[in-house]
C-alpha cells in the first residue's frame, strides 16, 4: 500500500464512506486502522484495530498514524466543519513525523466554485495536504446516494417537502466511492485526480420523490426559489462532473438495495 505493507489508517472509519472503506480494504487483505472518537462496539464488527481518538488531538494523532504505510482520509465534522482544517493539520504534521504515508483524501466536486462554508474548508484542507511535501492523492466526489436518503428522513414528516427548484445532482454510491480510493491508495500518491460522480444526473426534485416513495412517505414535494450565489452555482451545475460518471449503480438501484437490506 503507497510502497509500505502497513497497516493501512481509516480516519472517520465508522462513518457512511469510511465503512465501506474498511471492508475493501479487508477484503482485499489489507490490514486497517480505523481512528474513531468512540470506543469500539462490543460485537467488533471488524477486524480492523481500532483507536479511539480526536483528530484534533495531535497525541491521539501521533499514535494512529504511527507505523502505518498510508492513510485514507474520511473523517468530517460538517456541523463543526472549521474543525475540519484543524485536524487536517495535525494529521498532516503527524504523518510527517511518521515516515510520511501515503495520504488519500476525499473532497467534494465543485468546492472551488460553489460558495459555502463547508466547500470552502475543505478547499483549503486540499491546498494544506498539497502544500504539506507528503506523498497526497485528492479524489473529490459528487454528492452519495445516501445522503438524499437520510435528508429526505429528516423531512418526511413535514405536510409538504421543500427542495430548490433547478438543482441537479449526480449522485454516486459511498460503497463505490470506497472501492475507488481504495484502488488510488493501492497506487502512487496523484495529486489532485479526476472528480468522480454517479452514473445519471437527475433533478433534486426527483431523487426527493424517489426517496420519499422508498420511505412510504406521501408528500408533495415543492420546487422552491432560492436566491443568492450558492444556490445559482448550483443551478449552473458546478456540484456535477459530465464527463466522469465513474460508479455504475444508478439511485433507482441503491434504493432498491437499501429497501431489500432494510
Ligand atoms: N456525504 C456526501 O454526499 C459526500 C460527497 C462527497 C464527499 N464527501 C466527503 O466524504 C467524507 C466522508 O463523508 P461521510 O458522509 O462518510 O461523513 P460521515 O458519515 O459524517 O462520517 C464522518 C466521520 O468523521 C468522524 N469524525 C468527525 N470529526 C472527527 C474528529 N474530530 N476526529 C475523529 N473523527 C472525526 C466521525 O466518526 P466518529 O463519530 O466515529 O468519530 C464520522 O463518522 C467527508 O470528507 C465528506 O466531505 C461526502
Amino acid at each position: 500500500m503507497g510502497g509500505s505493507d502497513g497497516e493501512v489508517l481509516v480516519t472517520g472509519g465508522r462513518g457512511t464512506l469510511g465503512r465501506f472503506v474498511v471492508q475493501h480494504l479487508e477484503a482485499a487483505g489489507v490490514p486497517v486502522r480505523l481512528l474513531s472518537r468512540r470506543s469500539p462496539p462490543a460485537d467488533g464488527e471488524s477486524g480492523a484495530r481500532w483507536v479511539t481518538g480526536d483528530l484534533t488531538d495531535p497525541a491521539a494523532v501521533r499514535g494512529a498514524v504511527h507505523g502505518v504505510g498510508a492513510v485514507v482520509h474520511c473523517a468530517s465534522n460538517f456541523l463543526k466543519y472549521k474543525q475540519d482544517l484543524v485536524a487536517a493539520r495535525v494529521l498532516a504534521e503527524a504523518a510527517a513525523a511518521a515516515g510520511r504515508p501515503h495520504v488519500v483524501y476525499v473532497s467534494i466536486v465543485g468546492v472551488d466554485r460553489i460558495p459555502l462554508g463547508y466547500y470552502a474548508v475543505k478547499r483549503d484542507v486540499e491546498t494544506l495536504l498539497l502544500q504539506s511535501g507528503l506523498p497526497v492523492t485528492i479524489q473529490r466526489a459528487t454528492q452519495f446516494h445516501e445522503l438524499f436518503l437520510r435528508a429526505t428522513g429528516l423531512l418526511r414528516r413535514l405536510p409538504v417537502v421543500p427542495v430548490p427548484a433547478g438543482f441537479r445532482f449526480q449522485p454516486i454510491a459511498a460503497d463505490e466511492v470506497a472501492a475507488r480510493l481504495v484502488a488510488l491508495v493501492s497506487a502512487e500518491p496523484r495529486g489532485r485526480v479526476d472528480d468522480i460522480g454517479g452514473p445519471e444526473v437527475h433533478r433534486g426534485e426527483d431523487l426527493v420523490k424517489a426517496c420519499l416513495g422508498a420511505l412510504g412517505a406521501r408528500r408533495p414535494v415543492v420546487p422552491l426559489p432560492v436566491p443568492g450565489r450558492t444556490a445559482a452555482a448550483y443551478r449552473a451545475g458546478h456540484n456535477l462532473a459530465p464527463g466522469h460518471a465513474f460508479g455504475s449503480t444508478t439511485f433507482a438501484e441503491f434504493l432498491r438495495s437499501t429497501r431489500a437490506g432494510g
